[in-house]
Parts: structure tokens; C-alpha cells; sequence
């Protein structure tokens, strides 16, 4: 069964707290939060104290992606503004081994997300410590984005890599350009969970966007 992350990026800002309740109401499973500093991707959007201020709206797991760079320097602010995963990426780490066992030994389940350019090998060193990979489907920083077609090949490598390695359970989360027509694709290349922006936040009936993903 797939596990459906609404992206609050493509959400009304003004609104936040009630579109995250709206969302959670029409099904989502998880609310991601796409954490945005400007450097790593050219979109600044929000940090912890905007985290703090919409956790009460939702018992979801809210499931920070951090597009942010030096995210060692921050882990801790985002444990306390009430993060239930946290995701880094690769490519933002110098010593991606120790930001995974920070995240962990925080108490949260660690993810790596790699940007479409990045091979899943990258990953070969780091399958035993992670929680889930998040391979993205387009170029990080926005949404509203085209998906890249050959991120279905992506997908498929990466969960034959698990599966040799004797990690099938873990989750393959995908991000990017997730609508009614690539979602199909991608459940079947082997992606476990689904983030959305403008897939649902740009639909009226938000139950109804949510239902067409799974
Ligand atoms: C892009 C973000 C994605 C984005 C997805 O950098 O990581 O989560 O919000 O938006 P859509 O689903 O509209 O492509
Ligand atoms: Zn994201």
C-alpha cells in the first residue's frame, strides 16, 4: 500500500495550518516539508519555528526533507520543532556517515535523498545505517516540475540493490512531478511512498488527488 506525503511547498503559505489539516482530513499519510535555504536549491522557504508552529495541526508524521546545506548544523532544531523523519542529502554531507547516526541518535529515522544526477551507488556504503532513500525526480528546489523519465530506471536500481542486500523492507520515498499518470509507473518500478505538491495542494477536492495516487 503506498504512503501518500502531501509537499506543504505547493500549499497556501497564508494557510498552512488549516491546509495541513485539510490534507490530513483527505487521506494523506505523512505531510512532507520541504525545508529550502537558498544554496543548496535557489528557493528559500521555511525552518523550525514554522515547523513548531504547524505541528499541533496534525498527528500525521511530518517528514522533513532538508534542502538545506551543512544540515549537521541544524538537526537538532528540527528534532525539537517536532520532525518525525528527517531526510539530508547526500550531496550537502561531507560526512553523510555521521549526519545519519546524528539523526538517529536523536530518536528519528534517518533518510538520504539523492538529486536525479546522483548515482544510488553513492548510497553502497550507508544501506545498513538508513531508514529510507528519497530519490528525487527532478531538480530540487521547486515544484510544480516536469518528472524525469529516467528516474523510473533509478527506482528499479535501487530497489535491486536493497534486495541484494538483504534490505528489502526499506522505504523508497520519490519526489518530483507525482501525479495520476507517473504514480502508476513509479509503484510499479518498487517506490514505497509518494510526495505530492501539486498533484493535490492545486486541486480542489484533495481527497479525491490523494485517492488518484494510490
Ligand atoms: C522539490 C521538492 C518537492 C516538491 C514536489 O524540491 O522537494 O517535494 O515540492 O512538488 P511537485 O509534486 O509539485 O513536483
Ligand atoms: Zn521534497
Amino acid at each position: 500500500m503506498s504512503i501518500i506525503a502531501p509537499s506543504i511547498l505547493s500549499a497556501n503559505f497564508a494557510a498552512l495550518g488549516e491546509e495541513i489539516q485539510d490534507v490530513d482530513r483527505a487521506g494523506a499519510d505523512w505531510i512532507h516539508i520541504d525545508v529550502m535555504d537558498g544554496h543548496f536549491v535557489p528557493t528559500l522557504t521555511f525552518g523550525p519555528q514554522i515547523i513548531q508552529a504547524v505541528r499541533p495541526a496534525s498527528k500525521l508524521v511530518y517528514d522533513v526533507h532538508l534542502m538545506i546545506e551543512r544540515p549537521e548544523l541544524h538537526i537538532p532544531n528540527y528534532v525539537s520543532a517536532g520532525a518525525d523523519r528527517i531526510t539530508v542529502h547526500a550531496e550537502a554531507c561531507t560526512h553523510l556517515h555521521r549526519v545519519i547516526h546524528q539523526i538517529k541518535e536523536a530518536g528519528l529515522p534517518a533518510g538520504v535523498a539523492l538529486n536525479p544526477a546522483t548515482p544510488v551507488g553513492a548510497l553502497e556504503n550507508v544501506l545498513d545505517d538508513i531508514d529510507m532513500i528519497l530519490i528525487m525526480t527532478v531538480n530540487p528546489g521547486f515544484g510544480g516540475q516536469k518528472f524525469i523519465p529516467q528516474s523510473l530506471h533509478k527506482i528499479r536500481q535501487t530497489r535491486a540493490m536493497l534486495a541484494e542486500r538483504g534490505r528489502e523492507g526499506m522505504l523508497i520515498q520519490v519526489d518530483g512531478g507525482v501525479n495520476a499518470e507517473t504514480a502508476p509507473l513509479i509503484r510499479e518500478a518498487g517506490a514505497d511512498v509518494f510526495v505530492a505538491g501539486n498533484a493535490v495542494f492545486n486541486e480542489k477536492d484533495r481527497a479525491a488527488a490523494i485517492a488518484a495516487l494510490r
